[in-house]
């Protein structure tokens, strides 16, 4: 057996890389590796104790929550308040930002913004579910952190990360020197590197989205699939359709098997489902950082300005040559930008 390099070793080799103050960011990242363990217990004997199931309560966009989605919200806001590195905590749970003033977060320097349940509608049937955090730093070190601190582009992240928690648990994590993969190995309780360097394929035969609500897309989604079903030896194709719905699992497969993952803006979602703060941008760091691409459609993911905590945004995401022929066809259907596209959602 080869050398074993544990997250906690991993990070700190690593630190060198970080442009500020070194032992912060690497304490950061080792407090959200304690509560990715915490909310994988849970996860891992949900079946045996009682919090499978809703928990009776609704959060700011009005989706049911389950219990996990509380247990482990609590867990990272835990973790990283006490940790002493974050000053705020920004969760899809959470309509406000939770600014923490604990005496040990005093000199704190960095904002955390999580979706501490990622595809929560499959916990209950043992299927692969994840979380999502993203990592940016006070834009004022000196003067309180606020709002406008939640709300930079994506561009301006430091740090962004998953768990999936599936046949196993991993985390992977990019601060902007490439992507690395570390498997919990559950008989020692240390996440060690197992996909370093972890690259998604510029082509790849995966198109993952919910077809079920292929007569709500705009029309450059519909012929783009149509693309994906034509019988093209060349190409490969038809392709292979693969939706788990969980964003966290979907994209983890496809970042290893290469892929496109499409959540577009539908009728009944016009500005798109996911969450551009803690889901759509973290996970765009990750995919370019791993050779991939992230766009709305027309825009760059990271570019997009962030004007609200819950704002959502149409996703094209995955192998670069998938999402620049899915853009292909976005702009072939007549439209020159997202905004443009919502005329087009009840077209052939
Ligand atoms: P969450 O559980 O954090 O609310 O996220 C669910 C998201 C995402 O994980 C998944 O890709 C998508 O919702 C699935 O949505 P549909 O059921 O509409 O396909
Ligand atoms: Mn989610
Ligand atoms: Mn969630």
């Amino acid at each position: 057996m080869g050398e074993v390099k544990t997250l906690g070793q991993f990070i700190i080799e690593k630190q060198a890389d970080f442009p500020y103050a070194k032992g912060e960011l690497s304490r950061l990242l080792r407090d959200i590796g304690i509560a990715a363990k915490m909310v994988n217990r849970e996860v891992n004997k949900a079946g045996l104790m009682d919090i499978l199931g809703q928990a009776g309560s609704t959060n700011i966009q009005g989706e049911s929550q389950q219990k996990l989605d509380i247990f482990a919200n609590e867990q990272f806001i835990k973790a990283l308040t006490s940790g002493g590195e974050c000053c705020i905590v920004a969760s899809e749970e959470n309509e406000e930002i939770i600014t923490i003033n604990a005496p040990v977060a005093q000199n704190a320097k960095y904002i955390v913004a999580i979706d501490p349940l990622d595809g929560s509608s499959n916990i209950d049937v043992n299927v692969a579910v994840g979380s999502i955090f993203s990592i940016y730093r006070k834009i004022d070190i000196n003067a309180p952190a606020t709002i406008t601190d939640v709300c930079q582009p994506g561009t301006q992240q430091v740090a962004a990360g998953y768990i999936v928690y599936g046949s196993s648990t991993m985390l992977v994590y990019t601060t902007g020197k490439g992507v690395n993969g570390f498997t919990l190995d559950p008989s020692i309780g240390e996440s060690c590197l197992s996909h370093p360097n972890m690259t998604v394929p510029a082509d790849g035969q995966i198109y993952s989205v919910n077809e079920g609500n292929y007569v709500h897309f705009p029309k450059g989604v519909k012929q783009y699939i149509k693309y994906c079903q034509v019988e093209d030896s060349s190409t490969n194709r038809p392709y292979t359709s693969r939706y788990i719905g969980s964003m966290v699992a979907d994209l983890h497969r496809n970042l290893i098997k290469g892929g496109i993952f499409i959540y577009p803006v539908t009728a009944n979602a016009p500005k798109g489902k996911l969450r551009l703060v803690y889901e759509c941008n973290p996970m765009a760091f990750i995919i370019e950082q791993a050779g991939g691409k992230a766009t709305d459609g027309f825009n760059r993911i990271m570019e997009i300005e962030v004007t609200e905590l819950h704002q959502r945004s149409p996703i094209f995401i995955g192998s670069k040559n998938m999402v620049e022929m899915a853009e292909r066809f976005m702009r072939d259907a007549g439209v020159l930008s997202f905004a443009d596209a919502e005329p087009l959602l009840s077209a052939g």
